[in-house]
């Protein structure tokens, strides 16, 4: 087992990007937010062979386990102890529910579409978010969520100027959006798609997350998402524009109470 520093990080991230998709989160975290990232490689001959990331710049830590069934328990001696979210692959989860006995936990179907496969649904009520109105008005829209948090004006204002983030408009009232929070040539990573419980089915979501998939599709070779497996109208969305199901994740809640 190696701990990840500047002296191996380059040898890693060639092991990674072999397959970018896969290890999106490693791939990007280690090069773009290395502060936030520690990260443990399992190494056999000369190979990487799995590893786990704890990336402590959100709420609460996030930790990928990336590994074959037989190395779970010996990366796992990594994990915080408490309060913390681990995104993993099916096979590993019975050794993570034999440590950690009361976590809850959730299948998240994994989404990819490739540049020139999407339907994109247009309209005049869609526009990129950038302003601090529209911080204001994002920052309004979240307060109706009852599982995340809205964080401040200011927090939204950040969030719109550093990831490209849409909203669909009605009569100046931001109705839903959706972003992405994740760039690389490679593959952007959507999320937050979210539509004010009032104006559901309308198609909302539709535009928003149409809107930010031509925008990654522009820019990178594929766009990725994550989205809980029971979560019909949001699979409904994906699949509208064209998004197919690529793999199962599992999100294991230890102890922090958040679902995907
Ligand atoms: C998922 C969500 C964003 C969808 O927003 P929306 O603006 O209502 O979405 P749209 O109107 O564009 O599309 C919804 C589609 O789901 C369909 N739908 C609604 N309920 C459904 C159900 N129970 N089963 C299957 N499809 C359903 C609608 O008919 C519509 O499809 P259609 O256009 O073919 O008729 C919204 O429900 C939401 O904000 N949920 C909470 C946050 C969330 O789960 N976000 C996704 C995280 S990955």
């Amino acid at each position: 087992m190696e701990k990840v520093d500047e002296n191996n990080k380059q040898t890693v991230i060639n092991f990674l990007k072999v397959d970018v998709i896969k290890h999106v989160f490693a791939v990007y975290d280690l090069q773009h937010d290395p502060n936030h990232t520690i990260l443990y490689a399992a190494f056999e001959n000369s190979e990487l062979k799995g590893y786990i990331l704890i990336y402590t710049a959100l709420q609460f830590p996030s930790v990928i386990l990336e590994c074959k069934k037989d190395l779970a328990r010996q990366l796992m001696e990594y994990a915080p102890q408490n309060h913390f979210i681990i995104h993993t692959s099916p096979e590993t989860l019975p050794i993570i529910k034999s440590k950690f006995k009361n976590a809850k936990t959730y299948i998240e179907n994994w989404m990819l579409i490739k540049r020139g496969r999407a339907n994109f649904f247009m309209s005049n009520f869609v526009r990129r978010l950038h302003s601090e109105n529209d911080a204001y008005k994002l920052f309004t829209l979240l307060s109706s969520r009852e599982d995340r948090r809205a964080g401040t004006v200011e927090s939204n204002l950040e969030l719109i100027c550093k990831m490209p983030t849409y909203g669909v408009f009605m009569k100046d009232e931001l109705v839903s959006y959706a972003s992405s929070f994740l760039q690389l040539p490679q593959v952007w990573m959507i999320g937050g798609v979210y539509t004010h419980p009032n104006h559901r089915n309308k198609g909302y979501a539709t535009l928003a997350t149409s809107a930010v998939t031509e925008e990654a599709l522009k820019n990178a070779e594929s766009a990725a998402l994550f989205v809980r497996s029971d979560n019909y109208p949001a699979i409904r969305v994906y699949k509208k524009i064209g998004y197919q199901k690529i793999g199962e994740k599992i999100w294991v809640d230890v102890g922090t109470g958040l679902k995907p």
